[in-house]
């Protein structure tokens, strides 16, 4: 049996993972492991290492953490007919879930356990550098447009579903969300208007939407207000500080409807180490209140986008299943590219 080695977060107290051993993963019951060929980090990462009981208060240290993984199937669980020994996948590795709760799910090692549902085979001239950028991206993504409970939009296909005559707003399109988002859109057959900064409008443009605007001009939102002029919308996706904010303001004076997915909340994350507590809880309630009341008025829900029900809600399936093995082989691309910062667990 091959050796098993991860970064350990071993305290919240520390700057750094601990490379040491690890349990050798066997799969169980419609589970599968892979051997991971590259890892990505996420935002999520620091915030779990700086506060891992504010994020997950479930979690008990030392544990794996990290979501984003790309490798090859080395075991297959009982139950899994769609994997075979040899693979090459991308997925999101969800041991951190309350759910799931266990380090061998965890990105951050040598070998990871993958539920099926939030793994893809990818064609061979997808590096596993490349493909480890998808998962969290596409995840955030996909929940926020495809969810009952979010923007609820139709499904994608390939070749792309005939256009619905409606636009999405993706604000953030340049980020790695906002890429995973604008690509689903597009071949679900909405028309996408986005935010970047200039030097990102022909990345975003290459990856499908019609037009894009600068999130730091003083005139983004009535820029964008005009361009939808005449237009139903099918919503927004809010992704990136101030985005959430912007997407009420331009919901509230256009047609169509009127429901934002929100990638970041629209409060402070994390608090900052100096805040009392009760400053922190009464900013965050004040806020929300001040959000809910907002949105009542103009008629605009929202949500926060958390991805922990597309292990088993069908969506997930629905989109790396049914859809991101076939758009990988065609023109869906794993964005932005990866800035590969070295070889071996001690890099992350
Ligand atoms: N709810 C969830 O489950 C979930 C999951 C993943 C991420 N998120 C959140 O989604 C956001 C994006 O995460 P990510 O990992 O996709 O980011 P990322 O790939 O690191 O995005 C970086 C890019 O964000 C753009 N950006 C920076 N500030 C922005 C702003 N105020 N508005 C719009 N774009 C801005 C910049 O693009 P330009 O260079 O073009 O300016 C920057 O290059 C973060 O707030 C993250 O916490 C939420």
């Amino acid at each position: 049996m091959p050796s098993n080695s991860a970064a350990w977060l071993t305290s919240s107290n520390t700057k750094s993972l601990e490379v040491k051993s690890a349990p050798y993963p066997t799969p169980k019951a419609n589970t599968i492991v892979i051997k991971n060929g590259a890892i990505a980090i996420n935002p999520i990462d620091c915030l779990i290492q700086d506060h891992p009981g504010m994020v997950f208060p479930h979690l008990k240290l030392p544990f794996v953490i990290g979501s984003d993984v790309a490798g090859e199937v080395v075991g297959v669980g009982p139950g899994v007919t769609r994997f075979k020994i040899g693979d090459r996948v991308l997925g999101q590795a969800r041991g951190v879930l309350k759910t799931r709760n266990v380090s061998s799910e965890g990105a951050f090692q040598a070998y990871t356990v993958l539920l099926p549902d939030l793994t893809s085979q990818i064609p061979d001239s997808l590096s596993f550098e490349s493909a480890a950028v998808i998962p969290l991206g596409l995840s955030t993504a996909i929940t926020g447009l495809f969810q009952d409970d979010q923007l609820a939009l139709q499904l994608p296909s390939v070749p792309a579903k005939p256009p619905t005559g409606k636009a999405l707003l993706v604000w953030g399109g340049s980020t790695s969300v906002g890429s995973n988002a604008i690509q689903l859109a597009i071949a679900a057959g909405y028309e996408v208007f986005t935010t970047a900064s200039p030097k990102n409008f022909d990345y975003v443009k290459k990856l499908g939407a019609v037009q894009v605007f600068d999130y730091k001009s003083k005139t983004v939102v009535a820029d964008i207000i005009q361009a939808l002029k005449g237009k139903r919308t099918a919503g927004a996706m809010s992704i990136g500080h101030g985005a959430a904010e912007a997407c009420f303001d331009i919901l509230d004076k256009c047609n169509g409807d009127k429901f934002i997915a929100m990638a970041t909340y629209p409060v402070p994350s994390p608090p900052p180490q100096s805040f009392v507590l009760l400053q922190t809880i009464s900013y965050w309630v004040s806020r929300s209140v001040l959000y809910w009341l907002r949105s009542k008025a103009r008629g605009i829900r929202y949500k926060l986008v958390v991805g922990d029900a597309l292990i088993d809600n069908g969506i997930g399936r629905a989109i790396y299943q049914d859809f991101l093995p076939e758009a990988l082989k065609g023109t869906f691309v794993a964005a932005p590219s990866p800035h590969v910062v070295g070889k071996g667990l001690e890099y992350i």
